[in-house]
């Protein structure tokens, strides 16, 4: 039932060219996931909620979701998604710019999926890193960008997103306080583990 209404929820947003989370980056979250149970995640780019949904069968008992979009009609979606799999109790949509949203947050997470404006990377690194209880978690979704970023091409109009990107990937590979692993599925998928 759920898994019924989870896959409609993702025909239509593949139907809608609505990016979510592609198959592999969910499957190796989701193990990760289940091994830590986490108590709260912090998502970063909501669009219909698919993620956040998917994740939340990992959750602890009493675990929760915050989850920031910014984008008014994906928030509606996000909602009638939430509300449909009975979880609105459970995944909390902030809606605004992440940009804004972000430096007011006081709560600790133990794991925070960046999935939002890619040349955004590294100020959501930093807040992540403020937000995050100690042995928390960091996923960086679409950090290889096509490509892009291991490439030596940086003519390419998206160049401020790969540089960004860039930069988040020396931020957690070179601070001694995080270990990074850089993974090759779906579009790219930084984990790294804080210290
Ligand atoms: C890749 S989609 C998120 C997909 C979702 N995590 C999933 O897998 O189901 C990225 C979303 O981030 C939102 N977004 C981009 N930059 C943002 C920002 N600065 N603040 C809030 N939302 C943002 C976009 O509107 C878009 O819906």
């Amino acid at each position: 039932m759920m898994q019924d209404k989870l896959e409609q929820i993702k025909k239509k947003a593949l139907e809608d060219h609505i990016p979510i989370i592609m198959d592999d980056t969910l499957e190796v979250i989701a193990n990760i996931l289940e091994e830590n149970k986490p108590h709260k995640i912090l998502e970063i780019g909501t669009a219909v909620g698919y993620s956040a949904i998917c994740f939340a069968k990992y959750l602890a008992e009493d675990g929760k979701i915050d989850t920031i979009e910014r984008d008014k009609e994906r928030i509606i979606e996000a909602h009638k998604n939430i509300k449909d799999l009975g979880l609105q109790d459970i995944i909390h949509i902030y809606e605004g710019d992440a940009v804004e949203i972000l430096p007011s947050l006081e709560e600790k997470y133990d794991m925070v999926f960046i999935d939002a404006a890619k040349g955004k990377y590294p100020f959501f690194l930093n807040q992540a890193l403020r937000l995050l209880n100690k042995n928390g978690i960091i996923f960086a979704d679409n950090i290889l960008y096509k490509g892009y970023v291991m490439s030596d091409y940086n003519k390419h109009k998206q160049r401020t997103a790969v540089r960004n990107l860039r930069e988040y990937i020396k931020e957690v590979t070179e601070n001694p306080n995080i270990e990074t692993e850089i993974l090759e599925v779906g579009d790219g998928l930084a984990v790294s583990r804080v210290k």
